[in-house]
């Protein structure tokens, strides 16, 4: 069988799949996510370790018998900044991609490269907070010991392959999201490393997602009740990966994700301009792709930040089903109460780091019935706009398929099809997108399969869900009232 291991930010993931793509064991284990400043986001790399570690031993206990892990692939969140020191002990807690702290450094660090097109023309993107070179330039003016002391940098998941191969690795889709990695050609960009002042033996070699990276060492193994030497491939990022597992590689299909962030992806034959670096463009996962996508820092996390704000009340805390089910005993539109969901700031729509969250249109007739609904309908509405941004990049699709966390809700997906009017359909493992397709690229890497586009062949379609015309109707109504609030919004609450 083939593992797949995804290192989320609220969870690393793990399936084993068997030779044809059905699923035969999982693990999960959570973590925290510490804020120690509003718009800062930290985890420590030891918590990742024994998250994935106790996900991996689950998955080991729950595989059948005689089940052979032939390889491994990882996946997992982008943008994040482990620096190492010489003995590649982590010499900080990572900062992750959804800290906005460095947008000052994003600012010198365009300006550095000449501008905003010079910069897209040496890296495809925008210098957006939550990449990683905005973090380097932020610990040299900042924490400037911290950079002393660094030896390298890794990803996070590469932090997690360190450990399974002692090689210092990652792969071309989420190198392309440190802002130091030249999109088109597939390599480190020189120019960016020269802005950042890093050497090139400060970052990892950048694989192809299939390619082989190392073998699992013995002392990893015998932690996880594996033999030793299976085969470990490059893997992806988890937003790039959560797209291709879910068949989006030819184009004509859309891939929407709702997990703590949410995304809309697609992927092309070639690298795209981008011209005013609205989207984000990063290599594919297979060699001669490269995928574009909008990437909202507001998704299924701003549902969980609710949840977690009720929790504070005294007695039962309620799950996420519960707020779910308080969320449909209200009509949508919610009784007018409108939610912009930028708790973390924001990517896309709108690339606004302060932006904030607000509820509009609070009345008396409110409870935390409508609040609810509001939450989950101003994440979708927020999708619905970067469909918008997509559609508008030149990007066409037929079809929409969607993964993350919320496709286990049945009503997320009746809200997801009612507020974009769109059939929605969900894939194999929906719920777990970023382990499934490092699966698949281990089984690739592996031989099993001899592309990546043979393997998406496997994935089934699990269900549809088909917009109510009602319900549609309104959001059609509400989407644009909804988009516009920002523009009269961002400004005064930033
Ligand atoms: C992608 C992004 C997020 C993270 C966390 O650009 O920032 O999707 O990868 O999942």
């Amino acid at each position: 069988c083939f593992v797949g291991i995804d290192l989320g930010t609220s969870a690393c993931k793990t399936l084993a799949i068997d030779e044809n793509g059905r699923v035969l064991a999982r693990g999960s284990a959570e973590y925290q996510l510490s804020t120690p400043r509003p718009g800062w986001a930290e985890q420590s790399p030891d918590d990742w370790q024994a998250g994935c570690d106790r996900a991996m031993r689950q998955l080991v206990a729950a595989l059948p018998p005689g089940a052979v892990v032939q390889a491994i692939g990882l996946s997992g969140q982008m943008h994040g900044l482990v620096a190492l020191d010489k003995d590649d002990r982590a010499i900080r807690p990572a900062i992750l991609w959804c800290d906005n702290r460095t947008e000052a450094q994003c600012a010198t660090l365009t300006e550095r490269v000449g501008g905003l097109e010079a910069l897209v023309g040496l890296t495809g993107n925008r210098m957006l907070p939550g990449f990683t070179a905005g973090k380097l330039l932020w610990l040299r003016e900042h924490e400037p010991e911290t950079l002393d002391r660094m030896r390298r940098f890794l990803l996070p998941k590469d932090a997690l392959r360190l450990d399974m191969t002692g090689v210092h690795a990652t792969d071309v889709s989420d190198a392309s999201g440190t802002g130091l990695f030249d999109v088109r050609a597939r390599s480190w960009s020189r120019p960016m490393l020269d802005a950042v002042g890093l050497t090139p033996e400060q970052v990892p070699a950048a694989f192809e997602s299939h390619e082989v990276t190392g073998r699992l060492r013995p002392v990893t193994a015998a932690r996880w009740g594996l033999p030793p030497g299976v085969p470990v491939v490059a893997g992806g990022g988890d937003s790039v990966i959560q797209t291709t597992s879910m068949g989006v590689i030819d184009p004509g299909v859309v891939g929407v994700t709702i997990g703590t962030a949410g995304l809309v992806g697609a992927s092309v034959a070639s690298c795209p301009d981008n011209p005013g670096a609205r989207l984000q463009v990063s290599c594919g996962n297979a060699p001669g792709r490269w995928h574009v996508m909008g990437v909202t820092l507001n998704g299924g996390g701003a549902f969980q930040w609710w949840r977690d704000a009720v929790a504070a009340l005294p007695g039962e805390t309620p799950d996420f089903d519960t707020l779910v089910a308080l969320a449909e005993q209200v009509p949508c539109g919610a009784g007018g109460l409108l939610f912009l969901p930028y708790l973390m700031g924001e990517r896309c729509p709108h690339v606004a780091p302060d932006a904030r969250g607000a509820w509009i249109g609070l009345t008396r007739g409110h409870d935390i019935r409508h609040m609810t609904r509001a939450v989950m309908e101003g994440v979708l509405l927020n999708t619905r706009s970067i469909l918008d941004v997509v559609a508008a990049s030149g990007v066409a699709w037929e079809s929409l398929r969607v993964s993350g966390g919320a496709t286990a809700s049945p009503a997320w997906l009746q809200m997801l099809a009612d507020v974009t009017g769109q059939e929605v359909a969900t894939v194999t493992a929906a719920a777990e997108g970023g382990a499934y397709g490092a699966a698949l690229l281990a089984g690739v890497g592996a031989g099993r399969w001899s592309s990546l586009e043979e393997a998406v062949t496997l994935i089934a379609t699990t269900s549809i869900t088909t917009p109510r015309a009602a319900a549609a109707a309104t959001y059609d109504r509400l989407h644009p009232i909804h988009a516009a609030l920002f523009g009269s919004l961002g400004g005064a609450i930033a």
